[in-house]
């Protein structure tokens, strides 16, 4: 087979970049190791900045997130037993839409099968070759049989785990890591919200986050052992520990429900660098992963492939190289960025076993500025909104 871009993972990224591309009459195949089925179910993030929104209403996948999406205007922080608001958008005059990852899947599947577009579910052994000449290749087997794509790009959508980046040359990558000592407990509750607008809340017993799916639905986090095993949470502990976190003098209390979902995640900060070479190019997680308190990482995936698809249009268009070689220094700029934001959130609102009194004194501190002070709040949702996406 032939196509102009082979694109290896059907996430966010690579979902997005097939559909752009497919906008600006560039061909491209997706080939996805798991099922339609699998992608489209399972649970990951749920907040999309403005400039997600935007691509998503622009390239006419807006219409269900519109009515089934939540447009939050502010967030809570909540400490000491108090909530405080930040307005996002008197502050930045810019909003986040809560509307489920899986649900922005379903959207760009069903459009790119809608347009013929070339999507492989199930695929097995991708190999990536000859990534050193001008026509890559693309080796895979799907139904048992034997593939090769022949292409002009590659480009790795394929997560964290995928094997994009690993065929990257080792001499000119260089990896920047952290792993953090806690992970996060998530559930999925059958309960009307809790509150209109997402909670962060930071305890002495760690960090606890109210967010919501639906009107019927909600979705609850709180920092966990990254070892944690689910079967070791019943239901009630469960509600006690939530509840125990997010105490306040304020009245406000948590609806409990019915949990149909727990899942335990790790957190961790990585960068690869640079995110292209040569006819092969990352975008996403395959190239970087942020702790999920900043609710940054499909944000990312959509401006990485945002720049992808531009660079590549004015390459078959216009027979420019110059965005595309471009590409990794403008997507790092806005990585770093969000590095930045999410381990500054996850410092701020988790706590560390072996954390000092004074460590635990300088915490609430930044807290406390950070809701009094009108600059320190404007910082946080300058960053929580996240800055525009480059203009298709
Ligand atoms: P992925 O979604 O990982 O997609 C990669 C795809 O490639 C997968 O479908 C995988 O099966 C496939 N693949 C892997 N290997 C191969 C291969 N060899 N060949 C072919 N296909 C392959 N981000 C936010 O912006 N806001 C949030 O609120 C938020 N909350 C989160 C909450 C949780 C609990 C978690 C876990 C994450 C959260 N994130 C959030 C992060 C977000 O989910 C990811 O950053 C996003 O999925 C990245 O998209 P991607 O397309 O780069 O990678
Ligand atoms: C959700 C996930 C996040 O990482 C976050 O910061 C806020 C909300 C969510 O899944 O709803």
């Amino acid at each position: 087979m032939r196509t102009q871009v082979a694109i290896i993972g059907a996430g966010p990224a690579g979902l997005m970049l097939s559909h752009l591309l497919h906008l600006q009459g560039i061909e491209s195949v997706v080939l996805e190791t798991r099922s339609r089925q699998a992608v489209e179910s399972t649970i990951r993030a749920g907040v999309l900045e403005q400039g997600t929104v935007d691509l998503l209403d622009q390239t006419g996948l807006g219409e269900r997130m519109r009515r089934e999406g939540a447009r939050h205007q502010g967030i809570r922080l909540a400490f000491d037993g108090r909530q405080h608001r930040i307005d996002l958008t008197e502050l930045t005059d810019r909003a986040i839409t809560v509307y489920a990852q899986h649900e922005v899947l379903k959207d760009l599947i069903a459009a790119r099968l809608a347009a013929q577009g070339q999507l492989y579910f199930g695929v097995e052994q991708v190999a990536l070759r000859a990534l050193d000449s001008d026509r890559p290749q693309v080796h895979y087997r799907i139904d048992g049989a034997a593939q090769r794509i022949d292409c002009d790009f590659v480009i790795g959508c394929d997560g964290f785990h995928g094997i994009s980046r690993a065929a990257m040359p080792g001499g000119l990558r260089q990896d920047y890591t952290r792993v953090y000592p806690f992970g996060w407990f998530g559930i999925l509750v059958e309960a009307p919200p809790s509150s209109d607008e997402l909670i962060y809340a930071r305890h002495a017993r760690g960090f606890a986050l109210i967010s919501t799916r639906s009107t019927g639905v909600q979705r609850m986090y709180f920092q966990c052992d990254p070892a944690e095993r689910v079967e070791q949470w019943s239901d009630d502990r469960i509600w006690h520990e939530l509840a125990t976190r997010l105490e306040n003098h304020d009245g406000w209390s948590l609806k409990q429900g019915r949990i149909f979902q727990k899942n335990v995640v790790g957190m961790r900060s990585f960068v690869t660098e640079p995110m292209r070479c040569k006819r092969l190019l990352l975008a996403g997680d395959a190239a970087h992963i942020v702790p999920p308190t900043g609710a940054k990482g499909l944000n990312l995936a959509m401006a990485d492939v945002c720049l992808l698809a531009q660079a590549l249009e004015s390459l078959y268009r216009r027979r420019s190289w110059r965005r595309l070689d471009d590409y990794s220094d403008r997507a790092l700029q806005r990585v770093w960025r969000a590095e930045h934001f999410s381990w500054w959130m996850t410092n701020m609102l988790h706590t560390r076993r072996d954390s000092s009194p004074f460590q635990h004194r300088l915490q609430l501190s930044e807290l406390q500025y950070t809701v009094k002070s009108r600059s320190a709040m404007t910082m946080l949702a300058e960053n929580y909104v996240g800055a525009p996406f480059p203009l298709m």
